[in-house]
């Protein structure tokens, strides 16, 4: 069966720890994996924008020794009403992989299903799975142990966040989401996740107050208010989400050795203060960084 990476819900946790240790590894040495997919071709077909993900992605292959091929919304056939399933199985009869952004997430599940070869969730509406890696990543390298520690949401019950949730979830951390009413997790994803994290030690609270999501926690996360596709929503979202701002102040209620994460790109003055973004708890320049040493162990997990 064709392994791929759909949400994080696709890792058990045994590979999820072994995927940090390798990216960790593959930062550490980057040479080290050179010529790993030689002669061997990843397409990426990205229906939204994107920095870090496809310059990571595409970095990661090069790194590897193959060759990425980037296709926007229009550029295949799929965007003029070729089938998904048609366009799958072509793919699989010349690449390798195949990494997608998109907006829904059963697009990706569809394409999935009819793919030969390894399909990866670049993000959809839903899900981000590779962000989620580095995340964890990134928590590991500045906190150590991810068991037991607690990770604060303060903002949009996303796919960001449903992502993150899972990882550390499949972690054993405790996760805690501050969320308006209306812009809650998905119900069914959470559900799953608190069980999830029950097993392997951790737990999952939902709440409204940002300060009682933060208080003593040792990760504060957040993300854009208004997420790709929404831009019609903005008003009612920024209404919305008004006390939901991570600032000095917040901060100030989690643990004092807390780290700041933000998948980026991030909104200044909306979500986040630049006095949080850009101070001193934030390690969000290492969490981007981190995408590209989760992409090279994600493309070894996948293509061997
Ligand atoms: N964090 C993230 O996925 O960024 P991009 O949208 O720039 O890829
Ligand atoms: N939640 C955001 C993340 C961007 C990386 C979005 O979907 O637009």
């Amino acid at each position: 069966m064709t392994r791929h990476l759909l949400t994080i819900g696709d890792l058990d946790a045994p590979t999820l720890h072994a995927l940090i240790a390798d990216a960790r590894a593959c930062k550490a040495d980057p040479a080290s994996v050179h010529g790993r997919l030689t002669g061997r071709t990843v397409l990426m077909h990205f229906t939204k924008a994107s920095t870090r993900t496809r310059v990571s992605v595409e970095t990661a292959v090069a790194r590897l020794g193959g060759h990425p091929i980037f296709t926007r919304g229009d550029e295949l056939q799929l965007g003029r009403g070729e089938p998904i399933a048609d366009t799958a199985k072509v793919i699989s009869r010349m690449c390798d992989a195949i990494f997608i952004r998109t907006f829904a997430h059963a697009d990706v599940e569809e394409l999935a299903e009819h793919a030969t070869i390894p399909v990866v969730n670049a993000l959809t509406d839903a899900h981000h799975p590779l962000q989620a890696l580095a995340d964890l990543m990134t928590i590991e390298e500045h906190l150590g142990e991810l068991q037991g520690r607690t990770i604060a949401w303060v903002g949009d019950g996303n796919n960001v966040f449903h992502s993150l949730a899972q990882a550390a979830a499949l972690a054993g951390m405790h996760v805690r989401i501050a969320a308006p009413a209306g812009y809650d997790a998905d119900p069914a994803v959470m559900a799953a996740t608190a069980l999830v994290a029950a097993a392997h030690g951790g737990s999952v609270t939902e709440l409204r107050d940002p300060a009682a999501a933060v208080a003593g926690a040792d990760v504060i996360v957040t993300d854009v208010f208004v997420s790709m596709g929404e831009e019609a929503q903005r008003d009612e979202k920024m209404a919305a989400f008004a006390g939901y701002q991570v600032d000095a102040a917040l901060m100030a209620q989690a643990a004092p050795t807390a780290i700041f994460l933000h998948c980026l790109p991030a909104h200044r003055g909306e979500e986040v203060t630049a006095e949080v973004l850009d101070g001193p708890q934030s390690v969000v320049w290492d969490e981007a960084e981190n995408r590209l040493h989760t992409t090279v162990a994600v493309l070894r997990h996948l293509l061997g």
